[in-house]
């Protein structure tokens, strides 16, 4: 068990920087995931964690003791690499043992002849075996302990890779992309069992993938990285609801997250196309923005529709995808709106017929995501009326407004929330 801790790390590569300042602090036992684009230095800071390249400035500390002295296999960290690093002419038991014959078997003792005659070395072997065969039953590979690399399925040389590490009882795994050469299916089955070896294990892991769909699904925090840096750490909920940044917001979440271009209007509101949006950014009037919108908070009607509290887009269906559970639809905004809007709506959503193609898309403002024009996230967005306040009525939560606008009769309560009833008819 381990908690990892990085203090200050750079790394240049031949005076080019590639990691700046790296701080972060792994609990014991927490699933921490680096994710982000390809050559924002996630292989090199994991492979400076494991001892496997040197940082230029900085300490890594493992259970509060500096590292940065220790040779790899001295620092109590197991890796598991994306091209599994297997033997391919040993069989997946010595594959899987190897660590451990190195570690406990001196140099005579792996000599052919010896082999034969010690009985030291038999004795080693066979706490050797059982401890590769008690790996091996959990990975569900025991059955393939006689096989060499070339006779194993993708999936299965994973496993053989994660065993290896794991014979070690690692105070911490590192993992660089490991399912990345997994086929889809397998990639999600695998996801899977690494979390749930996770929580069997209760050891500290730190894994690399660029797929944020991995560091959302398994991970207790990720830290998404950018050109070297740590743009924000925190749950996956937390990236995916506040992200802190504009490039944070892009990058996690499938579809991505629609953006408009905003700014600030005279009356110090969020003007979007023309409209001013019931949201204040304490930014100086002109002040460009950008707005993002998810896919899933944007409710589609035909044309004309509108819904207390909510802004209305118009839009154009150009294309519409079915995924089963729900379809994404790609539309074009019209005037005075424009660009394209991706939403999602449930798979038995009324299909859109070419004769609904001109849509209303409506959208909570207090939904939005407000970034500034260094793309850094506008915290201080405020209601500017009652309608766009958070509220705890049902009824404003899904309608925008304290009265449910689906019932007939004033003062009836609606049966779904309880709420009072707008119409009064
Ligand atoms: N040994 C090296 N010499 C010079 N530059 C290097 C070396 N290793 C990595 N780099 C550079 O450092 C940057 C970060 O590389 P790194 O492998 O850490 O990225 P990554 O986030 O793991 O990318 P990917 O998702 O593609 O694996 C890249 O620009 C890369 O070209
Ligand atoms: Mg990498």
């Amino acid at each position: 068990m381990a908690r990892v801790e990085l203090k200050s790390i750079s790394k240049s590569f031949g005076g080019v920087p590639v990691l700046s300042g790296i701080e972060l602090d792994v609990a014991d036992g927490e699933f921490l995931t680096l994710v982000g684009a390809s050559g924002c230095g996630k292989s090199t800071l994991i492979r400076i964690i494991a001892g496997l390249e040197p940082q230029s400035s900085g300490s890594v500390l493992i259970n509060g003791a500096p590292v940065d002295h220790l040779r790899p296999h001295e620092r109590q960290v197991a890796m598991v690499f994306q091209s599994y690093a297997l033997y391919p002419h040993m069989r997946v038991f010595a594959n899987i043992g190897l660590p451990l014959m190195m570690s406990r078997l001196n140099l005579f003792e792996r000599l052919p002849i010896i082999r034969m005659l010690s009985a030291r070395r038999r004795r080693v072997m066979a706490e050797i075996e059982s401890e590769v065969r008690a790996v091996t039953k959990q990975l569900q590979i025991d059955a393939l302990l006689e096989r060499r690399p070339s006779q194993l399925s993708g999936g299965q040389r994973q496993r053989v890779a994660l065993g290896r590490a794991m014979v070690r009882h690692p105070a911490a795994f590192l993992m660089d992309e490991p399912l990345s050469n997994l086929d889809a299916k397998l990639r999600v089955h695998m996801r899977t069992e690494l979390a749930e070896l996770h929580d069997r294990l209760g050891t500290t892991f730190i894994y690399v993938t660029h797929d944020q769909v991995e560091a959302m699904t398994m991970s207790d925090r990720v830290a998404m990285m950018d050109n070297g840096t740590i743009l924000q750490i925190g749950r996956p909920g937390d990236l995916y609801m506040r992200p802190a940044n504009l490039k944070v917001a892009q990058f996690i979440g499938t579809p991505a997250i629609n953006l408009l271009p905003a700014k600030v209007s005279s009356a110090g509101s969020v003007e979007l196309f023309g409209a001013e949006l019931p949201i204040r950014a304490r930014r100086p009037a002109g002040s460009a923005m950008t707005l993002g919108i998810r896919p899933e908070a944007i409710t589609l009607a035909p044309l004309g529709t509108s819904r207390p509290g909510m802004h209305l887009l118009p839009g154009r269906l150009r294309r519409s995808e079915n995924l089963g559970p729900e379809h994404m639809l790609h539309i074009d905004l019209t005037s005075p709106a424009s660009g394209t809007i991706i939403c999602s709506v449930a798979g038995d959503h009324e299909p859109l017929t070419s004769d609904s193609r001109g849509l209303a898309l409506l959208f909570m403002p207090s939904a939005c995501h407000v970034f500034d024009v260094e793309g850094h996230r506008i915290d201080d967005v405020e209601a500017a009326s009652a309608a766009a306040a958070p509220s705890s009525d049902p009824h404003a939560r899904a309608f925008g407004a304290t009265l449910c606008p689906l019932l007939p009769k004033a003062g009836e309560p609606c049966a779904p929330c309880g709420g009072p009833a707008a119409r009064t008819s």
